[in-house]
């Protein structure tokens, strides 16, 4: 369903407090690890609105502010160095008002795509976080996506929300058929919604929104009825992420649900190059699910644990993965690569300290080989931490 954009700051709905509060619960431990890197920060929301939404509630560019100056007044570091900048095409004088309270942001009126590379230029050896939320697909041109993964930053990770049933449904008017599901677009209220026709310059567009070409092939399945709507968005998303994992080594694939019981409507894409990045996302993720769940179903009472994709989750099933996963590691690898590959692979499935359970379980059973570093504590007793950094290190083997 399409709508005026000025509706979409009247009040804040669902689909934006849960994308809200996945960008808060992972911005929080965020700023307060990279703080320790003592390399600034840059912080730029790409598509930030007004700021505020006019029932009151906050929207990203209010929440992540908060936020820095949470973290700013509980570290104990002398000095932090953090810069915003928010950006938005038609809405930077509302920018201005809501934000009046934090006079140090940089406040960009225009489009994203004309003013990110000023932005970040000369930001090499910062650590740098893009929030991505535009309204539909139209300005997702990957190429920036790979072009950020070369700029030398000390690390960048980019936080995306992805229209892909958006994008399937633009898809399909370019290759000659449909896929205009009712319930899909139902409670996805679209704002500006991209519409592309059957021409060579729609295909060119969506190529660049993509980063190739390899949807066409999910489309054209679709079209001769291999596969339904779903899982060629479900192939799309898949193929999407494998396209950044060009730039980015670990892409979080997380499919979001308006309400409870229902199929994904969108996806929130986490791209990092720093392994302890992801595997915070998933366990921040993991944390705040019960209030995600909360979101998305209304306050139901839950009967089963589910995932972030709302599936029950089993626990046989996990253990399954991680024994699969794990048993490709035939020489020794750090733990935290090991395990950050493994929800690139699944999704954000269940906790890091599920897994590390079931790996301590296959350790004491002689299939996998631990090793720590140090090896031994004072007192000369063997080490048996599972997480690594602060002087410590693990690494994992697989055995039988
Ligand atoms: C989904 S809203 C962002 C909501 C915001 N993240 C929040 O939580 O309050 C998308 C915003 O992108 C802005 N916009 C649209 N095209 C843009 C572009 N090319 N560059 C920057 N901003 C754009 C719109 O004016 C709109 O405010």
């Amino acid at each position: 369903m399409a709508k005026k954009n000025d509706d979409f700051f009247v009040e804040k709905k669902p689909w934006s407090v849960v994308k809200d509060e996945l960008l808060s619960c992972y911005f929080k431990p965020y700023v307060s690890k990279i703080l320790h890197t003592y390399k600034p920060l840059v912080y730029v929301d790409c598509f930030a609105g007004k700021g505020m939404f006019e029932d009151g509630n906050p929207g990203s560019p209010l929440i992540a502010l908060e936020i820095i100056e949470q973290c700013r007044a509980s570290t104990t570091m002398e000095h932090t160095n953090i810069a915003a900048t928010f950006i938005d095409l038609n809405y930077a004088d509302d920018l201005r008002k809501n934000l009046k309270a934090y006079p140090w942001v940089n406040i960009v009126s225009g489009k994203y795509e004309d003013n990110i590379a000023a932005i970040l230029r000369g930001k090499e050896r910062c650590n740098v976080f893009l929030y991505i939320d535009p309204y539909g697909i139209k300005a997702l041109q990957c190429s920036f996506f790979d072009n950020f993964a070369r700029g030398r930053f000390n690390s960048i990770e980019l936080l995306i929300n992805l229209n892909s049933f958006g994008f399937i449904r633009e898809a399909c008017h370019a290759l000659g058929t449909t896929f205009d599901d009712k319930a899909i677009f139902a409670d996805l209220v679209e704002y500006e919604p991209t519409t592309m026709d059957a021409s060579d310059k729609s295909i060119r567009e969506l190529n660049e929104i993509a980063g190739g070409d390899y949807w066409q092939p999910v489309i054209r399945a679709y079209k001769n009825g291999e596969i339904n709507g779903y899982d060629a968005e479900s192939k799309f998303a898949e193929q999407y992420c494998k396209h950044l994992m060009q730039g980015y080594t670990y892409v979080l694939n997380m499919p979001m649900r308006i309400k409870k019981g229902q199929r994904p409507k969108y996806r929130m894409v986490h791209a990092t190059n720093h392994r302890d990045g992801c595997l915070l996302m998933v366990d921040n993720i993991c944390n705040r699910w019960e209030a995600l769940q909360e979101i998305q179903s209304g306050g139901q009472l839950m009967l089963w644990a589910e995932n972030f994709d709302n599936q029950a989750v089993a626990d046989d099933d996990i253990g399954d993965k991680v024994i699969e996963h794990f048993s490709q590691y035939s020489d020794w690898i750090s733990l935290h690569d090991a395990l950050a590959m493994f929800f690139v692979n699944h999704g954000p499935i269940c906790s890091t300290g599920d897994v590390k359970k079931i790996l301590k379980n296959l350790d004491c059973e002689k299939r996998l080989a631990v090793q720590r570093t140090p090896g031994v504590k004072k007192n000369g007793t063997p080490t048996t931490f599972m997480t690594e950094g602060k002087g410590q290190a693990v690494s994992v083997r697989w055995m039988k």
